[in-house]
């Protein structure tokens, strides 16, 4: 069962301040949100100059009156936290509040998500109507969850802010000798001869240590989190005990979510699939990859707080969902672990920025548009399946997501400013595993790999310490690792490693990297099949080495880009080499036994069928059973409880109807069983042993 309703939420962002003028329009709405099988609405996300006109004078009975009217009819309330857009009298009477840009210029009111993180007078502020919603609010049997703030982002460089980036940073690193030394501030001359002289990096100042520019960032998340607590604490000094979530976005890096995802009880995000753009099945995956990363914030169920039922209207293109698509993305959040799928809105404004943004409800008004029809659908399917709220996701394999090292790797200079492929390559490892119909969860490099069999590394250029020892435990106590290239190359102040990299791996994986090559975008490479010898990389000669055996599953040739990097081996034993240029011959993927593990390592961007091989081989290693691709448009997931397992079957095909072999333990509770139509969708239920 879910842990704030029994059902999987169904609803969104619900904005009432906009419309008090016409008590009328409050009615239908209630009305249709009960057609549309709504069960949960969000209230309150920018409603701060409604709820406090004036400064102290509150005003919650329009709200009270709403949540009351929402409750009786079956409608459960996500109260938000009003901090994401201030009044404009806040902002006049006090100016410490704007936010400072990173050129150091003082904004204008306006817009939202642009607040101080540090001012005391903001988060007083904030704190007295936060604590003043709890004491109203906080026990009212309709509402179910806190949702602090919307969408924090930013970064403020004020003086307040470089006040207490210079505590933090004198906090950290405790004499200014140890803080030149982390920050390789002799380069260019730029040591600091003490704390005060510390300054956020800025485009019209310091921007070349990569040490403070990852510290800045690592700041800005603290802040953020300092933020959210003063929140909470208003919440609970309030006298609510309702858990709390912040709604976090999509692949957003300038915050550490892992870090965040500790102030909070319940992950939600935000979601925008540009649909249409690329292939269906493109997008999905891409989407799917962002449902996982943020159940792994937790390692808990989670909810889609926002979509949208058609289109968005900040998007380039503002692209129809087809029929159906509206369906199968809310089932997507379900099969990935989400306990809801909500949308922002429930009604179009009819003014201002957004007024194009798609809805439940438009400016037309009516229950007869397709829109409203695809949500009721969408209502439907979600009540049917409310046995899967509370059902959780289990993955034997687990890929590496730590923002600090993508912050890190992205700041540093070379081997390829053109464009790392970070994301990419992640996507094309994490859709590997994923069409062998199992599940996979994100780590970051403090996380907890007891529960995985299989652990990938993949571009993990920064390893912090501590990182590379547990990796090493892990792989002794049987695990099966695979490091990619361009990994352990510096540590967790973004200093290089001296002596050889991967840092602290290079036994383990039996080699160590010597070189890498960046290709220009028109360059390609190839890995092909070792003969009974390889080439050295430093030598460049060549040496006799046991070949692994033909039983790999690997062999053939494939294409590579990007990066190419060398190794030299001791122990590995080469899998593939390249097949061009002049490390031709060089090793390219190799493996090693370590301890009761065994240590993979892939050089070079390979082209994605060369990682379908490789993931299958690792995973049926891993898992000791056979295992079989299900077609590249189709999307398998499970959820279970102690007594069930439940597949979800979804084809992200355009035009083909897929068939999903279902075995005779499972029992089909939603969707046609057997074939599944163009963004059809099958779930099953089989009773564990
Ligand atoms: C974000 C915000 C919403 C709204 C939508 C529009 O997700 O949280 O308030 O602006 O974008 O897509
Ligand atoms: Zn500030």
């Amino acid at each position: 069962m879910n842990f704030l309703t029994e059902k999987l939420l169904h609803g969104g962002d619900y904005n009432p301040e906009q419309w008090l003028d016409r008590p009328d329009i409050l009615e239908d709405d209630i009305r249709m949100l009960k057609d549309a099988h709504c069960n949960t609405v969000t209230l309150g996300v920018f409603s701060w100059s409604t709820l406090e006109p004036e400064e102290g004078v509150y005003q919650f009975q329009w709200l009270e009156d709403i949540i009351n009217r929402l409750y009786e009819n079956g409608i459960h309330t996500v109260l938000a936290t009003p901090s994401g857009a201030r009044p404009k009298w806040l902002a006049d009477k006090y100016p410490e509040v704007l936010r400072v840009d990173a050129g150091r210029r003082r904004q204008l009111f306006g817009g939202r998500h642009n607040h101080c993180l540090t001012s005391p007078v903001y988060r007083e502020k904030v704190h007295m109507i936060d604590r003043k919603l709890a004491e109203k609010f906080g026990s009212h049997p309709g509402v179910i969850l806190w949702h602090i703030s919307n969408e924090l982002s930013g970064e403020c460089h004020c003086p307040l802010c470089q006040e207490a980036f210079r505590n933090w940073v004198k906090e950290r690193y405790g004499t200014v000798e140890n803080l030149n030394r982390h920050w390789s501030t002799t380069f260019w001359s730029h040591t600091y001869q003490s704390f005060d002289q510390v300054e956020s990096p800025s485009p019209i100042g310091e921007g070349a240590l990569h040490g403070l520019n990852l510290d800045w960032n690592r700041f800005v998340t603290e802040q953020t989190c300092e933020f959210i607590k003063n929140e909470v604490q208003a919440l609970r000094e309030g006298g609510s005990a309702l858990p709390v979530t912040t709604n976090l976005m999509y692949y957003f890096d300038q915050l550490n979510y892992f870090r965040i995802a500790k102030e909070i009880d319940v992950v939600s995000w935000d979601t925008y699939p540009t649909w249409g753009k690329k292939p269906l099945r493109a997008t999905a995956s891409d989407n799917a990859m962002c449902h996982d990363l943020m159940r792994s914030l937790k390692k808990k169920p989670f909810i889609q707080m926002e979509s949208c039922t058609t289109s968005t209207n900040w998007q380039k293109v503002s692209k129809l969902k087809m029929p159906g698509l509206l369906r199968t993305q809310s089932m997507q959040a379900i099969a990935h672990g989400g306990e809801g799928a909500m949308y922002f809105q429930i009604r179009q404004s009819q003014g201002a920025s957004e007024k194009f943004h798609g809805a439940v409800i438009d400016h037309y008004g009516g229950e007869d548009t397709r829109v409203f029809r695809e949500v009721i659908q969408t209502g439907e399917m979600l009540d049917h399946l409310s046995e899967l709220a509370g059902t959780e996701t289990k993955s034997k394999a687990a890929i590496l997501y730590d923002w600090e090292n993508h912050w890190a790797m992205e700041d540093s200079q070379g081997p390829r400013n053109a464009g790392l492929p970070r994301k990419s390559l992640m996507l094309k490892i994490y859709r590997s595993i994923r069409c062998l119909g199992l599940n996979v969860d994100f780590v970051d490099e403090e996380g907890d790999l007891s529960d995985y069999k299989v652990f990938v590394i993949s571009m993990g250029y920064m390893f912090k310490d501590g990182f590379a020892e547990k990796v090493r435990r892990f792989t002794e106590n049987g695990g099966i690792l695979l490091v990619t290239f361009w990994s352990g190359i510096v540590d967790g102040t973004d200093r290089c490693y001296l002596g050889g990299t991967p840092g602290g791996l290079m036994d383990v994986l039996g080699l160590r990297s010597t070189e890498i090559d960046g290709l220009f975008d028109w360059e390609e490479n190839e890995i092909t099949d070792p003969e009974d010898f390889t080439v050295d990389p430093v030598t460049l000669e060549k040496e006799q080495t046991g070949v692994l055996d033909s039983g790999t599953g690997l062999s053939g040739t494939f294409s590579c880009k990007n990066l190419c990097e060398l190794a030299a081996l001791s122990g590995a034993q080469p899998v593939k080499v390249y097949g061009k240029n002049f490390y031709k011959g060089c090793p390219a993927v190799t493996v090693h036994p370590y301890g009761s593990g065994k240590a993979w390592y892939v050089g070079t961007d390979a082209e994605e069928k060369f990682f379908n091989r490789l993931m299958k081989k690792i995973m049926q290693d891993a898992l000791k059973e056979e295992l079989s691709e299900y077609p590249d448009s189709m999307e398998v997931t499970s959820r279970e409880n102690e007594s069930f397992i439940y597949r979800i079957y979804q084809n992200y095909d355009e035009e083909e109807s897929l068939a999903f072999p279902v075995n005779a333990k499972e029992e089909v509770v939603f969707g046609c069983a057997g074939t599944v139509p163009p963004l059809g969708i099958m779930v099953t239920k089989e009773r564990k042993l």
